[in-house]
Parts: C-alpha cells; sequence; structure tokens
C-alpha cells in the first residue's frame, strides 16, 4: 500500500490557554499589490515589512520571470527592481499559486502597452470573476482579447497609451480597484474610480503609487480620482500590518479565555472585530498600536455579516466562525462577498462543532465541546479556523495541507508556540 503524503502537518496538543505577546507581520494583502506596484518603474523599489509567506515567495517568483530583480533584503526586506522587464505574459503554471498574480496586468498595460495572463489561482472560495479588472482597463482604451485560456490587454499605442476614464466597478473589488488604480497612475488624463473598495490594503496602495510620484486622491473613499503622470519613480515604504492575521490572534486569545498582547496591531482599523468579539465577551483594551485581549466570562454567540471594509472582513468569518463553537447560544452567520466560504464547516464538524451552512449563511449552537481529529486546511481561513478549533479541542488534532496556511501567516507555529500551545510541525 502507498502512503500519500499531504506535505506538512501540524499537529496540535488541545487544551491551550493563550497567554503573551505576539507581534503583527506585514499585510499579506497589501504586500502583494506593492510588490506589482514596483513594474511600474525602473527605478528600485524597497519595501520594508514585508512578511515571510509563501505567496510572497511565490509572486516574486513571477515578477522575476518577467523580468525584475527582486532581492530579499536583511531584516524583513525586499528590493525589486522593473528596468529590464522583457516578458509580459504570466507563465501559467506561476499564475495559478495567487490571486494577487493578476496584479501585474495593470501595471504592464500601463507602461508596456501589453500585458497577457492567464486568470489566476488563489483560494477556491468562490467564483472568482475579473470584469472589474477588464472592464476599467477597456474604459481606458485597451483592447482585451481572449486567446484560449489567457486574457490579453493592450493599449491603443503601446506603453503610456492608455487614457484616463470614468471607470464604474459593478462591485467594489479589492484586487480590481488596485489593478486600475495601478493602470491609471500612467494614463494620459484623469481616472476616476466609481465604487472602489476601500479596504486598508488598497489604502496602503494608494499610498505607495503616491510615494512613487503617482497622484491620487480620495484615497480611502469609494471614489479614486487619479491625475495620469508621464513616469513614476522609487521608493522606500513600509507595509502595513496585518490586520487579519491580528484579528485571527485577537479571536484565539477571546477562545481560549487567555490574556494576550498583541504589538504591531493596526487597531484603527479593526472596528468591526473588535466590537464583534466585545459582544462575545471578550475584553479589548487599545493603547496605540497594541492591544490586549482577555476573556473574564462565557462567550456569547453574536451574529455577523462578512462584508466588504469597514465590515467584519470575509478573512475573519472562518476564525470568528470557530469561536462561536464555544459561545453560549445559537450564532448566525452570513457571507456576503465569496460565494464560497463556507469550505471549513465541515472540518469543524469532523471536530464535533454543531453547524450547519445552507449557501453563504451558516447556524452555529454553543457551546459544544470538540475533540481532535484529522482535518484539513482547505484554504487560507479555513485553515485558521481549525487550527483555533484545535487549541480549545480535548485530544490532538492532525492538520493536513498547512501549505495554505503558509500562504498568509508568517512563523504561524512559532508564533502559537511563544504563547503557550503545543503545535509541532511535521
Ligand atoms: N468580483 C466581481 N468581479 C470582479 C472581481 C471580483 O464580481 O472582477 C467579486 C467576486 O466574485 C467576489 C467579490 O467581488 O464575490 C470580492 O472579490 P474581490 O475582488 O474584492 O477579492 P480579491 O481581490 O480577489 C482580495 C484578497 C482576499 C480578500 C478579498 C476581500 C488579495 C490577494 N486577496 O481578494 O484575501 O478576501 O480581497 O477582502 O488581496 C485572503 O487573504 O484569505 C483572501 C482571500
Amino acid at each position: 500500500m502507498t502512503i500519500r503524503s499531504r506535505g506538512p502537518r501540524y499537529i496540535v496538543q488541545g487544551g491551550a490557554v493563550l497567554n503573551g505577546t505576539v507581534r503583527i507581520s506585514g499585510a499579506k494583502n497589501h504586500v502583494l499589490a506593492a510588490m506589482c506596484a514596483a513594474l511600474l518603474t525602473d527605478e528600485d523599489v524597497f519595501l520594508s515589512n514585508v512578511p515571510d509567506i509563501s505567496d510572497v515567495d511565490s509572486l516574486g517568483e513571477l515578477l522575476t520571470s518577467l523580468g525584475a530583480e527582486v532581492e530579499p533584503l536583511p531584516g524583513g526586506r525586499v528590493r525589486i527592481n522593473a528596468a529590464a522587464i522583457h516578458v509580459f505574459e504570466a507563465p501559467t503554471e506561476l499564475m495559478t499559486e495567487n490571486r494577487a498574480s493578476f496584479q501585474i496586468m495593470g501595471p504592464l498595460v500601463a507602461r508596456y502597452g501589453l500585458a497577457a495572463s492567464a486568470p489566476p489561482g488563489g483560494d477556491v472560495i468562490g467564483q472568482r470573476p475579473l470584469d472589474v479588472h477588464l472592464g476599467g482597463f477597456q474604459a481606458m482604451g485597451a483592447t482585451v482579447t481572449r486567446d484560449g485560456e489567457r486574457f490579453v490587454a493592450r493599449a491603443p499605442d503601446g506603453g503610456g497609451s492608455l487614457r484616463g476614464a470614468r471607470v464604474f466597478m459593478d462591485y467594489p473589488s479589492v484586487s480590481g480597484t488596485q489593478n486600475v488604480m495601478m493602470a491609471a497612475t500612467l494614463a494620459r488624463g484623469q481616472t476616476t474610480i466609481v465604487n472602489a473598495a476601500t479596504e486598508p490594503e488598497v489604502q496602503g496602495l494608494g499610498l505607495l503609487l503616491n510615494e512613487m510620484g503617482a497622484r491620487i486622491s480620495g484615497i480611502g473613499s469609494q471614489m479614486l480620482e487619479v491625475e495620469g503622470v508621464e513616469r513614476l519613480h522609487g521608493a522606500n515604504f513600509q507595509i502595513m500590518p496585518d490586520r487579519i492575521e491580528a484579528g485571527t490572534y485577537a479571536i484565539a486569545a477571546a477562545m481560549t479565555g487567555g490574556d494576550v498582547t498583541i504589538e504591531d496591531a493596526p487597531t484603527n482599523v479593526m472596528d468591526a472585530v473588535f466590537t464583534k468579539l466585545r459582544h462575545a465577551g471578550a475584553q479589548i483594551e487599545l493603547n496605540e498600536g497594541t492591544v490586549r485581549v482577555t476573556r473574564p466570562g462565557e462567550l456569547r454567540a453574536v451574529s455577523f455579516q462578512a462584508l466588504p471594509y469597514p465590515g467584519l472582513a470575509t478573512d475573519l468569518h472562518a476564525p470568528m466562525a470557530a469561536l462561536l463553537t464555544q459561545a453560549h447560544g445559537v450564532s448566525i452567520i452570513h457571507e456576503r462577498v465569496f460565494d464560497n466560504r463556507m469550505l471549513y464547516v465541515g472540518e469543524l464538524r469532523r471536530m464535533g462543532a454543531e453547524i450547519v451552512s445552507t449557501g453563504s449563511s451558516a447556524i452555529v449552537s454553543g457551546p459544544t465541546p470538540l475533540h481532535g481529529a484529522t482535518v484539513r486546511a482547505l484554504d487560507v481561513r479555513a485553515g485558521a479556523a481549525v487550527l483555533l478549533a484545535a487549541l480549545v479541542a480535548r485530544g490532538r488534532t492532525v492538520i493536513e495541507e498547512i501549505s495554505h496556511l503558509q500562504r498568509g501567516y508568517e512563523r504561524l507555529d512559532e508564533k502559537l508556540r511563544a504563547l503557550g500551545v503545543d503545535v509541532e510541525r511535521t
């Protein structure tokens, strides 16, 4: 008999109460967009606070395949230089790795007039169309054709020939807004993006682009104005801390009834998760970028909807659901962003959770004692949910396919061990 390996696994001994301090790393969804922005200039872009996660590695590989230099520097810094781009098409095998890779399209079509790519990979969390991205390029004068699997975007007269336009986004897509915003920086004239995504990572990209010489106003609002410029220059830029990582540790602290101080948390963009955790019985003490999470009494059921920012992030839906398995009462969850973010439900049920889902909603009854089991990290956030469940489960949980977790959480097992969790990577 052949034993098939599903790659590295986490083995978690349940019954942990998290105690101590954890420092939050740079934000995945900010750094990925920032790396693509470096394609807009032939000067060096230095990024700092870059998290050591596999999505950064795979995007780095993609940029290198286009001709960019991607040089990791000590202290979590990376230098990217895109002076010698000579390939305008993303290799399909690299596109399947992560969703952010499609964000090379906007910079390439704006600067070189040509970009081609297959649809991107990433998590299997629902239909993830590209109409918002492609419609934006077309509004700016690009022709978009489909060549087999690939989308090919061409500007009317080569590099620098996109023209500013009024672009209405059918849905305030995060990466769609980032892609169109990047393309607009080098377009002729003014672009107005209506119904733009307002997620902090979109704002963070806008700030980097302005550092590079772009002229973007309305950052943080649903209406972005981009005045095109002829060229962008290099920059030295710090990636914002990851609100989803911070939220995950806050949820873990509340769930296990621990006492955790989270350092470098972007507390000013975490109102939704803090509010829901307080309703569930947690105590949240904020102090200049640091947050202390405790939970003096029992957990209470809370209902929530996962929404675009500033609503509760869809990326915290699954971790919150794990917490609610330990709360007294019935919680109702509605997922409003993606149509297949319920992959964690079956895995939590294997561990004894009373949770049912219909379509994009779930009903969680609690508290239920969870028990260890062999479960899978089916996407990065579903993986976080089973990991949190494992913390409070009786006995040992084996989590398979942890490569998904490594896409988005830096040094996860190490950080958890420092908080008192018995977790081992095998
Ligand atoms: N959508 C469209 N048309 C488009 C693009 C998107 O209708 O052209 C719809 C999608 O079908 C979906 C919704 O818009 O229902 C949200 O998708 P969006 O484009 O906003 O998401 P994304 O840009 O693909 C980013 C993050 C996700 C995060 C979402 C929402 C990156 C690399 N990924 O994805 O992060 O969940 O925004 O905040 O920035 C994660 O970190 O676990 C993760 C999946």
